[in-house]
């Protein structure tokens, strides 16, 4: 099961702290045949979340990316960021039942991940288990739906 579909690519972002977690993740993807969209950093430079969170944020909203996958240090900064876009559920993860629990559950659109604090084996085994868990919709569909506001 996956839930990528062939006509969306994968909305890649991270700052400084999560730029070679990203660069990790999309030479897996792309070494599976998954086209990415790398909204940036493009270094390990300092920079700030934000300006690289919303661009991946609207390409998600708007339904030209599915899903994305954001880090930060931590992971908090860029979900805040992330999930103040109406159509975005971003889930931060650091583990493998988070996050099939939040493609399960909360059908999130944007895996989140603190790439301090996981090693990239785990970080790959995470975004394994997300792109491939759907949704069980049912009585989540309802919660999901209250989540945004109108
Ligand atoms: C950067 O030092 C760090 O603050 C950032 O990556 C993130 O953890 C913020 O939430």
């Amino acid at each position: 099961m996956t839930i990528l579909t062939p006509d969306k690519k994968v909305a890649l972002c991270s700052d400084h702290a999560g730029y070679e977690l990203k660069q990790t993740i999309a030479q897996y993807l792309q070494s599976e045949g998954i086209a990415v969209d790398d909204f940036g950093t493009n270094s390990s430079e300092s920079c700030d979340y934000p300006d690289f969170a919303h661009p991946c944020a609207e390409a998600v909203e708007s339904g030209r990316d599915y899903p994305g996958i954001a880090m930060c240090g931590t992971g908090n900064g860029i979900a805040m960021t992330l999930n103040k876009h109406q159509g975005i559920r971003a889930a931060l993860c650091w583990d493998t039942d988070l996050a099939r629990l939040a493609r399960e559950h909360n059908d999130a659109n944007v895996l989140v991940l603190p790439a301090r604090f996981i090693p990239a084996e785990k970080a790959l085994e995470i975004v394994k288990v997300f792109l491939s868990t759907p949704f069980e919709g049912g009585r989540h569909q309802r919660r999901v739906e209250k989540i945004a506001l109108k």
